[in-house]
């Protein structure tokens, strides 16, 4: 158990606002399956992101533009069964928001009923303010999503770093601070300049949270198969890996595969 958990009430959005109040930085990570989210809550996780990278890391797409609503609720369904403290947000999967706000709040109402989880992630800024008020409104914590947004990956091209330029620092800048105004709760900043991410956490009173946005932000998020080392053909400059599974799985495998082949599984005390 992590030595930062004494405190084992429930995490919640109020509780976020507060430990970024008092300077306690924020951990999140994803999870997409029972199993894994149990460990992680286990640990002492703050928030555990059903991130629409399952696309991509479960399903093996390329991009997170494939994963459907349905299969979000699958996973959210899983992580909630296995998580007592952590807060659990769940990906709002492209296309199931962007087309008007009464889609995207019968989207995100599918996901908090079905999945029972306790808040949504939607991807941009102004483009989608009425969709996230619509949603805000009926109840529904929303955290946003700025800077390198992977739903709009073949608007930008490549998954460089964002905000480089003054024009678009500032568009992100304005969208933050509406964020915050309409209500939601937190935003993720992906990929943008350390020093932009620290100018946005600093006029903000709602978390900001950090993945390839330095250390200014007021936590961290990480995709848990990449920090894992599970899966190593992805390395940007932002990930520190904190383990390397890869190989302790390929070991075990084969050590498996090593003893059946050889006939030393199972032995007697392994068998009725
Ligand atoms: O889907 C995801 O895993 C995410 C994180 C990278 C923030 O959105």
């Amino acid at each position: 158990m992590s030595t930062y958990t004494e405190d084992q009430r429930k995490v919640t959005t109020h509780r976020l606002v507060e430990m970024k109040a008092r300077g306690e930085k924020i951990a999140m990570l994803t999870a997409y399956d029972y199993s894994m989210a149990r460990l992680i809550d286990e640990a002492g996780m703050d928030v555990i992101l059903v991130g629409d990278s399952a696309s991509n890391v479960m399903a093996g797409n390329i991009t997170t533009l494939p994963i459907t609503l349905d299969q979000m609720i699958y996973h959210a369904k899983s992580v909630i069964k296995g998580v007592k403290r952590a807060l659990v947000v769940v990906d709002m999967p492209f296309g199931s928001y962007q087309g008007n706000s009464k889609e995207a709040l019968a989207s995100a109402i599918r996901i908090m009923k079905e999945s029972h989880a306790e808040a949504v992630k939607m991807e941009g800024g102004s483009e989608i303010r009425e969709s996230i008020e619509r949603i805000l409104s009926a109840g529904i914590p929303v955290m946003g999503h700025l800077g390198l947004t992977p739903q709009s990956i073949n608007k930008f091209g490549t998954y460089s770093v964002r905000a480089r330029e003054e024009a678009e620092a500032a568009k992100l800048i304005e969208d933050a601070r509406m964020l915050e105004e309409i209500g939601c709760f937190a935003v993720v900043l992906e990929k943008i300049p350390a020093d932009l991410a620290r100018k946005v956490s600093e006029q903000l009173t709602i978390p900001v949270i950090g993945i390839g946005a330095g250390g200014g932000t007021d936590g961290q998020v990480l995709v848990m198969h990449d920090m894992l080392g599970i899966n190593k053909g992805f390395s940007p400059r932002f990930l520190r890996r904190y383990a390397d599974l890869a190989t302790v799985i390929n070991d075990a495998v084969a050590h498996y595969i090593d003893d059946v082949k050889t006939r030393d599984f199972p032995n007697e005390k392994e068998q009725y």
